[in-house]
Formats: C-alpha cells, structure tokens, sequence
C-alpha cells in the first residue's frame, strides 16, 4: 500500500499554464495511485475571481485525457478550493491563512504545507515574505516551498532572490524545480554508470573521446515569447537542464546514492567546468536564431515574426558549445552541448564517444598507414525523450569472406508515451517533495555555479550583435555549430536532418 502523504497543497498561479498542464494532472496520479488518500487539500490561487466549483470544473478538464470515471473527479476534485488573490495585497493574505487553518482541520492535515510558487517571477519574494507575516508557515507540521525556474536572471538576481527566501525557509525547506531531474532517463544516468563494470571502469579521459548532449526541440516558441525573448536558449536550456545533465555525467561516484552525497558530488563537479573569459566563451559557444524554414511540406514562420518577439530581437533559440571541466578524470575531454527551438526532430539525447581502438590489425597491410581507416569508435547513446533507453554502438565483422568490420547497435528503446511505463517527471517530483527528498532538486550551490559559468557567455554575447536569423527552421542549427567540433576533428553523432535531406524533405 502505498504511504499516505498528508499536506495542503497552495498553489500560487493556480489558474496558469503549468498548474493546467503538468500539476493538476500529476496531483490526480497521485491520488489514482493511492499516493495521496483523503488527507490532502489544494488551494489554488490566482487574480481571477473564480468560485470553487468553477475552479472545479476547470480542474477537470485538465485531466480528461487520463479518462477519469465521474467518481473519480468528484471526489479528487472535491478536496480543491479556490482563493482570488493579489500577491501584493496583504489582506488577501489573512484571508488565505484562515482557509489553510480550516482546511488544516477538515481533513486533518497536521500542519503540512506545501507552498508551490508557479508563477511569474516576479512576486516571488513578496509571496514568501507574507507567507511568514502572515503566520502562513506553520509551526507544527513541515512547510516546503516548491519554486520554478527561472531562479533569478544571472547570478547577481539569483543571489538575491535566494537571499529572500532564506529569510523564511531553510535550505532543507527549499525544492528549486529543474523538471529534467524528475525524468526517468536522467535519473538512469547514475544507474548506468554506477551499476554497470563496463562503463563505471571507463568514465573517464583514458577511454572517452568526447561526450555529446543534446536537447533538440521540433516546436519553436509557440505562445512563450515574451518570456522567452528576454530569456533566450542560453539562460533558457543551458543554465539549468543541461548544466545539471553535464554534472550527472561528470561528477565522481557518491559513497552512496543520497541526497547529500550526490549533491556534494555534482557541485564539485559544476565547481571543474571551466569558467571561460570573454574571449575564450566567444570562442567554445556558438548562437542562432531561426529563420523561415519548411520541413516535410510544413511552413515555419522565423523567430522574429513570431507573437511578443521584437522584430529586431538579438535573443538566440539556439546555443551549442564545449565545455571543459578541469579535473584528473576528464582533462581535455569536451562536453559538447547543443539545444534549439524548431530544429529537425524533438530529441533529447546524450552521446559518449569512446576512443577508437589504437591500431587497427584489421587493415590492409599493402595500404600506406596514413590511409588506413580508423576503427569507428563505441557509443553509448543515452536516449532521455521522445523514446527511452540506451544503445550501445559495437564493431562486428561483415559477415562472409575477408575480414571487414561493420558497426552493430544493441539497441533497447521504447517509447514512454505508448507504454506509459514512465512517470511524468512532475508527479515524481511532486511525491518527492512530500516525501522530503531533495535528491532531484538543485541545491543553491548548484544554481550559483551554474549562473557563474553562464553569465560570462552571455556577457561577451551582449558586447556584439549577430546577423540574425542564421539557421533555417527544421535544420540542426547554424553552420557554426558544426564547425565547433569539426576544428576539434569531431562531428555530431546525431544528425537526423540528414536523413530529412536524402529523402527530399528539408532542403
Ligand atoms: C523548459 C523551457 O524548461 O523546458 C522550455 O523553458 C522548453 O523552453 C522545455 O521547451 C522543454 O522541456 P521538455 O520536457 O518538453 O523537453
């Protein structure tokens, strides 16, 4: 049976996007599971003056497509409230400690408050300020505080807001949200490492040539650009998600897989990407924006045309890069990262590029050395989305005379949207949180880091301005990012616009 978890819920932005999308649905497979029973209640606040069983109903809709029966919805949605709230009135407050103490009582909630902050950042130390003012933290039960991202702008503003809100809770109280952590093939990174001899004794510079993220998406900016335009890819993508995947990847076995241990291992390892001058950031990170672009008959509009973008905006969608993390164990190795808006496919993947065998005893002795073929190197590929599992790239022989080799792929991958088998990453974190475990949150040494490395590419990026747009919507990015590892004498394992290419799909 699964353990009961006990809390009121107050959802602030409770009439927003995510709340819609991602946390009502995740909440409602929680309580299907049995992992939240009848001790539960939500608040869900916004400006809008809505009543409860309006708020209801608009909370139903948010889950017809887990095809709930009606009983189902009327008794999930019956522990639901709804409180209209100006986040800078401090009445609104008042009002909203007295429904959290009733509510507390109705359903026997023992104090536990989970505070979820999903919303424009803006409020976000003002909300926490009341919370405290106001006697809406509890002194009896446990009071967590679940925050989105984006945490702060740089590291000057993410220091501030976390000053804020270490006026009010603690370290331990505070669940920063990067929602790639709740996800089931980045939580695997450490099993495939840590569980498997075959990798655990070769994760490192001896044996790995390179390594290759990237997190592609096929959607452009779609309704988000006015946020989006003053964020851009690099704060976007690159700050958190993918930093977070470089760390899973390159920090040193924890002495056992908990919270503290892994954390203390990722910081370290933020602590070894090299943080690069101005020049050197010009150098290793490269930027696009996209243009037009047509794919399999399908027309895109360019960035710029795009709704609450400037028309000159300067803001890129796209960012790849190397990073280079100055320990014993990766020296010299690169981390190239690459991620973009309304590129080929939506694809989330992570490449370790294993060093070629040193000589090829399979090669034509009659052959000048220097035309000898080099062995095509191992790959493990990590598959993190739209399908889910690895690969692992082999050398076999061609079958037959002779003695060619030829490149086999294990291949184990399914698809999580038809098996179902994964939970969304936000039901896993939300249960995280109301188990108290920090584990696939970040931790505010790991967002200043993060904010430190990132800060000084944007800041040789602002001091020029780019021809924009530079890459073709449905392409794999801009020519300089193909050009980064092609002067290192590498190249992009992934490349599915090629096959778009041969087919006569992309031109
Ligand atoms: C978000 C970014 O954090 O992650 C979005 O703000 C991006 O711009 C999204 O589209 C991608 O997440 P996922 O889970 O769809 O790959």
């Amino acid at each position: 049976m699964p353990q009961e978890n006990i809390a009121l819920f107050t959802i602030f932005g409770g009439t927003g996007d995510l709340a819609k999308r991602k946390l009502y649905p995740s909440l409602f497979r929680l309580f299907r599971k049995g992992d939240l029973q009848e001790k539960f209640a939500v608040i869900g606040t916004a400006r809008r003056e809505w009543t409860n069983d309006y708020y209801r109903t608009i909370v139903k809709e948010t889950l017809a497509d887990l095809k709930p029966t009606e009983a189902e919805l009327t008794s999930f949605t019956s522990h639901f409230y709804y409180q209209s709230h100006n986040v800078t009135d401090t009445e609104h407050y008042v009002t909203l400690e007295k429904l959290a103490d009733s509510l507390d009582k109705k359903y026997h909630l023992q104090g536990n408050r989970l505070f979820y902050l999903a919303m424009a950042p803006n409020f976000f130390g003002t909300i926490i300020e009341h919370l405290k003012t106001e006697n809406i933290v509890t002194e009896n039960g446990f009071n967590r505080l679940i925050i989105e991202k984006p945490f702060g702008s740089d590291f000057q503003s993410a220091s501030e807001l976390n000053e804020q809100i270490r006026k009010v809770f603690a370290e331990e109280q505070i669940y920063r949200i990067d929602h790639y952590l709740g996800k089931e093939m980045v939580q695997n990174i450490s099993a495939i490492r840590f569980g498997n001899t075959l990798f655990e004794s070769m994760w490192n510079k001896d044996f790995i040539d390179n390594i290759q993220i990237t997190f592609a998406e096929f959607l452009g900016v779609e309704e988000r650009g006015g946020y989006y335009d003053k964020s851009g890819a690099l704060k976007d993508m690159i700050q958190n998600h993918i930093l977070q995947v470089v760390a899973l990847l390159a920090m040193e076995p924890p002495t056992i897989f908990s919270e503290t241990s892994i954390r203390e291992e990722k910081v370290k390892a933020l602590k070894a990407v090299r943080i690069y001058s101005e020049e050197e950031a010009e150098k290793n990170f490269t930027r696009g924006q996209y243009g037009p672009g047509v794919l399999e008959e399908q027309k895109f509009l360019p960035y710029r045309k795009e709704k609450n973008v400037a028309p000159h905006s300067q803001t890129e969608t796209f960012v790849a890069g190397k990073f280079l993390i100055d320990n014993l164990r990766w020296n010299d190795v690169p981390f190239y990262v690459r991620t973009g808006k309304h590129l080929t496919e939506k694809g989330t993947r992570i490449n370790i590029v294993f060093k070629s065998v040193a000589t090829n005893i399979f090669r034509d002795p009659e052959e000048p050395l220097e035309q000898q073929k080099e062995i095509p190197a191992n790959v493990l590929t990590i598959y993190i989305q739209p399908t889910e599992g690895f690969s692992l790239a082999l050398n076999g022989k061609e079958i037959g005379q002779g003695f060619d080799l030829r490149p086999v792929k294990l291949d184990f991958r399914h698809s999580s949207e038809t098996t179902g088998n994964s939970p969304e990453a936000y039901e896993k974190l939300i249960l995280d949180c109301l188990n108290g475990d920090g584990t696939n949150f970040t931790h505010w040494d790991e967002v200043a880091q993060s904010w430190r490395i990132v800060d000084v590419i944007r800041a040789a990026w602002d001091k020029k301005e780019i021809d924009f747009p530079n890459y073709a919507s449905g392409t794999m990015g801009p020519p300089s990012a193909f050009e980064l590892l092609a002067q290192d004498g590498f190249e992009w394992v992934w490349q599915p616009d090629e096959w778009y290419r041969e087919k006569g799909k992309l031109s």
